[in-house]
């Protein structure tokens, strides 16, 4: 999803793209240098299997090396955040520790976002249902570096199993003395909780997850303060993906060089992509950064269904990114500029692939009704906006707006986009713009159609379309089209 990769912020041509190693073709990672050995299920989840894979080994000496040497070491890995917006972490987790912290006595938290919400996105729950202590074993290394003193890992409702699963490796990690009081004979004390969410898709923004922890309705807060500043419960605090905490253990103990020896420079390192939709096997994997996307979706996904030429398009990082058409696909890399240079993103990672038999215009207008239904109402671009945006698009997969109402929904995008406090606004705005730059003609042959096949008044109503008690009689919108949201 989302943050830092909108198409308006677009960098200039002198970008890595011409970087150091033209010739290095990347992927085809090799499983010794799998993270996530366990994603497939087959070695077991508990604390002694998660052991026999390299798990909790060494962690006291890791704890004692420090903070200074934890943020050093993530530094040099490269690790952008697994969260969407890709800021670097190492630097996210030493705001923590700014001059004379120390005086600021007290707990300051590390929250662990499993809240999973965006559409397309499955990788978070697979680490916490197959490789949970890389979780629990992340939140201690992590927390040490941002000398924290307890971790919440706040977790989407729905994931009754999940939460129950992750329940268990925390037991075990408390019975084997792994966490609380001088956790791994470290001397360092750290306690680790879980909080169950209720399904809201803007709790996973991270003030409004905070607020939620708090008890109270997950509306996101003004920036600054930030989290680092002014967190959960008025202390500091850092929220950090699942994937993000859970990396960091293997990048300590194997060091930050090895993780940025993957993917290209400012991309480094392996990362779990979703794929969903119309390829033959969806599934969930760990590759290196910087992946072909053709390599991506032929040799861990079977390929397209129909075969390559009958691709329509991809969503390459959660319902927030924009698609990109098919001619895109063909050479693009999976990391984050590659992406951000072509106007969309690489966001979560979640890539939803769509064939010839996608109505590309039905699959966004969905995306619009998913962003109206989640925004959390506070501020009016984005709650009058996303209402828009839906209505508009309805319009648009019926082919009953007119033509310039094209040009018309891109500029209502442009007043949310950047003008919200939290960015689900620019997450509903930048879908629609995709589909404008890339499929206008498709909307366009809609209209027409429509105006052939219908006697079509002012404002694509039909003739003889009245209103009735707030609502158009006689529209000629399918009953099937709205599924869920009318
Ligand atoms: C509407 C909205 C929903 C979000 N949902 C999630 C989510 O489900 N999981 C997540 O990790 N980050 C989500 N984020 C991003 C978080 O705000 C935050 O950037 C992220 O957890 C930081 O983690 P990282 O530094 O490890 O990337 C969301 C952001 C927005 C605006
Ligand atoms: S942008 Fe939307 S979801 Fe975010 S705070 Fe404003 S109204 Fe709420």
């Amino acid at each position: 999803m989302l943050r830092k990769q909108a198409p308006s912020l677009r960098r200039g041509f002198a970008a890595v793209s011409d970087n150091v190693q033209p010739n290095r073709v990347h992927g085809g990672l090799k499983d010794q240098d799998r993270i996530f050995q366990n994603i497939y299920d087959k070695y077991g989840r508990d604390l002694t299997s998660a052991q026999k894979r390299g798990d909790w080994y060494k962690t006291k000496e890791i704890i004692l090396k420090g903070d200074k040497w934890i943020i050093d070491e993530m530094k040099k890995s490269g690790l952008r955040g697994r969260g969407g917006a890709g800021f670097p972490s190492g630097l996210k987790w030493s705001f923590m520790n700014p001059p004379g912290w120390e005086k600021n006595v007290g707990a300051k938290y590390l929250v662990v976002n499993a809240d999973e919400g965006e559409p397309g996105t499955c990788k978070d729950r697979e680490i916490i249902r197959k490789e949970p202590h890389k979780l629990v074993e992340g939140c201690l290394v992590a927390g040490r570096a941002m000398n924290a003193t307890a971790a919440y890992i706040y977790i989407r409702g729905e994931f009754y199993n999940e939460a129950v699963q992750l329940q268990t490796a925390i037991n075990e990690a408390y019975k084997a003395g792994l966490i609380g009081k001088n956790a791994c004979g470290s001397g360092y004390d750290f306690d680790v909780y879980i909080h169950r969410g209720m399904g809201a898709y803007i709790c996973g923004e991270e003030t409004a997850l905070i607020e939620s922890i708090e008890g109270k309705a997950g509306k996101p807060r003004l920036k600054p303060p930030f989290p680092a500043g002014v967190g959960l419960f008025g202390r500091p605090t850092t929220v950090t993906n699942v994937e993000t905490v859970a990396v960091a253990p293997t990048i300590l103990r194997r060091g930050g060089d090895w993780f940025a020896s993957f993917g290209r420079e400012r991309n480094s390192g392996t990362k779990l992509f979703c794929v969903s939709g119309h390829v033959n096997e969806p599934c969930t994997f760990e590759e290196e950064m910087s992946i072909p996307l053709k390599e991506l979706l032929e040799k861990h996904c079977g390929g397209v269904v129909g075969g390559w030429d009958n691709l329509l398009g991809v969503v390459p990082g959660g319902s927030s990114v924009p698609i990109m058409p098919k001619d895109t696909c063909e050479n693009v890399l999976m990391d984050f500029d590659a992406l951000r240079d072509v106007g969309s993103g690489l966001g979560t990672a979640a890539v939803i692939v769509m064939n010839k038999s996608t109505d590309v215009i039905r699959a966004i207008q969905r995306f619009s009704a998913f962003y109206k239904h989640e925004s959390c109402g506070q501020c009016t671009p984005c709650r009058e906006g996303t209402t828009y945006l839906q209505k508009m698009m309805d319009r648009f997969y019926t082919g009953q707006a007119k033509e310039r109402e094209i040009d018309m929904i891109f500029e209502l995008t442009k007043e949310i986009e950047g003008h919200t406090i939290c960015a689900l606004g620019d997450a509903a705005a930048w879908p629609v713009q995709g589909l404008i730059k890339s499929f206008r003609p498709v909307m366009v042959d809609r209209i027409n159609e429509f105006q052939k096949n219908n006697n079509v008044s002012y404002g694509g109503w039909l003739e003889g379309g009245k209103v009735k008690d707030g609502k158009v009689v006689g529209s000629p919108i399918p009953a099937d089209a709205f599924h869920g949201h009318h």
